[in-house]
């Protein structure tokens, strides 16, 4: 066998020897089973100390790619690699579902006057405070090179279970909380637990779409049922739903409580068919008036109602931090699925909010937002009643971070012009119709007030009139620009 090695300069000459034989054996130029000259015989060829070429060949036998058979001599092993042609992008089918479920697009446009829903007032956030618990948590000594539990992170449970006993009246023990990336994560456990696709699945109409996202990325069938002035119309549950997703302290985006009539009649109806409710209570911080409504959790007697929390609205959604409280049964299979799920959420975050809640600085923080939010709430509902009335219909709530109207018009029409006239003006809010899975969709205003600063509000509800006004004259001459 003829090989021909070429050597330049005098430098890295090991390197280069075994570069030659390797592209030689992984092109085909080298047969397997083909023989190597031997060392000494190579060294003198190629005017390179013997040394230098067995360290060629010791590599080339570490890669499998020679095989060294004392005093038999050096022998390619190494199969040619075939040239695969050019990466090309196939389309890798994904399930049917997803060629349908889109992740929110990124906001293009950020409204000078924005009562856009769902945001906090991140102005409000106590940094300092945790940037100094986040820095404990990150030393050599605090952090662990071990996993931790995929439940959470047990002070954190306690703390949670000890604070939602009291502030929510829901009866729970550190062992029953889950700690999650967000209350989506919560619902996320949850329907890997429960859901097997075909499976029927109620949710709010209108509602919070995420949940609803995710049930049917799962292969449920999922069901909107109206809510009404008491809630959810527990009297429409189709028979079949297996899992009921409701939000009944703040109903979203409309904003009433759950009667207590309703309550009672969801669970029994849980009872009658075996189902489960999921309780979402997502911004129950925020409650401006009233003697708040037992949770479904504190008065469920059947061990079937999944308690979800989040720290979104609280603290900051990006912090990425909720939990769910579920009944004994489903405890083992909900830590399981954690596990699969990603383990848990962040640790040193998980501790950093321990020590938030056990030094009473959340709940500190908590009433503090609590009292700025409940002025946005007055300032923005006493301008719907007085200035808006001869247009939008307010719904009555207490509590969270937005509010919503209803269109007199009922139409998604001039709910749509609205929208176009305010991004004009600079301002932003969220549709009504957007929260509806069910046509016809209902048209009204949501109206958030975490984003908007105190000082903008009464600004910003002036271009709104102002947009209103404009979008009920075209449609009342029947040129609406339409949506
Ligand atoms: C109805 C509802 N549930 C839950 C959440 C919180 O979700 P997460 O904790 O995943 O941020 C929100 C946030 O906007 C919400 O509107």
């Amino acid at each position: 066998m003829d090989l021909h090695i070429h050597l330049e300069g005098r430098d890295d000459l090991a390197r280069q020897i075994y570069r030659h034989i390797r592209s030689a054996i992984v092109s085909g130029r080298l047969g397997r089973g083909e023989r190597l000259p031997p060392t000494r015989e190579l060294a003198r060829r190629l005017d390179v100390s013997r040394n230098t070429v067995s360290l060629a060949y010791e590599w080339l036998v570490s890669e499998g790619l020679l095989s060294g058979r004392k005093g038999a001599g050096s022998f390619v092993e190494g199969e040619p690699v075939s040239h695969a042609p050019r990466k090309q992008n196939a389309t890798i089918r994904v399930r049917d579902v997803w060629e349908s479920l889109d992740a929110p697009a990124p906001r293009d446009w950020t409204p000078r006057y924005d009562f856009g829903v769902g945001t906090p007032d991140a102005s409000l956030f106590p940094f300092d405070t945790w940037r100094r618990l986040l820095a404990r948590q990150i030393r050599a000594s605090k952090l662990s090179a071990a996993y931790g539990d995929p439940g959470g992170h047990p002070r954190l449970r306690a703390a949670i279970a000890r604070s939602i006993v009291v502030s929510r009246g829901v009866s729970a023990e550190a062992d029953d909380v889950i700690v999650t990336h967000g209350a989506q994560q919560a619902f996320d456990l949850i329907a890997r637990v429960l859901l097997e696709p075909g499976m029927r699945v109620a949710v709010e109409e209108p509602g919070y779409p995420p949940p609803r996202l995710l049930f049917q990325s799962y292969g449920a069938r999922v069901t909107p049922v109206r809510v009404d002035a008491q809630g959810l119309d527990v009297a429409k549950l189709p028979d079949d739903a297996r899992l009921v997703y409701v939000t009944p302290s703040h109903q979203f985006p409309l904003g009433m409580p759950m009667s207590h009539a309703r309550r009672a009649a969801l669970l029994a109806w849980a009872e009658r068919r075996n189902a489960v409710i999921i309780e979402d209570d997502y911004d129950s911080e925020f409650r401006f008036g009233g003697r708040p409504l037992e949770t479904l959790q504190a008065i469920d007697r059947g061990g079937r109602v999944i308690y979800t929390g989040s720290f979104s609205k609280s603290l900051l959604p990006s912090l990425r931090l909720g939990f769910l409280i579920a009944p004994p049964s489903m405890q083992r299979a909900l830590r399981a699925a954690s596990f699969v799920a990603g383990w848990y959420t962040q640790w040193p975050a998980q501790a950093a909010l321990t020590s938030l809640i056990e030094s009473g600085l959340l709940a500190r923080h908590v009433r503090k937002v609590r009292r700025e939010y409940a002025s946005r709430h007055e300032r923005i509902l006493g301008a719907l009643t007085s200035r808006f009335d001869e247009w939008l219909e307010p719904v009555a709530s207490v509590a969270g971070m937005h509010l919503a109207a209803r269109l007199r018009s009922r139409s998604t029409r001039m709910e749509g012009e609205i929208a176009e006239l305010a991004r004009e003006a600079d301002v932003g809010f969220d549709r009504l119709s957007l929260y509806c899975a069910a046509r016809p969709a209902q048209a009204g205003l949501v109206l958030g007030y975490g984003a908007i600063a105190s000082a903008d509000i009464d600004e910003g509800l002036r271009r709104l009139r102002r947009c209103i006004t404009r979008a009920a004259a075209s449609a009342a001459s029947g040129s609406g620009r339409g949506d």
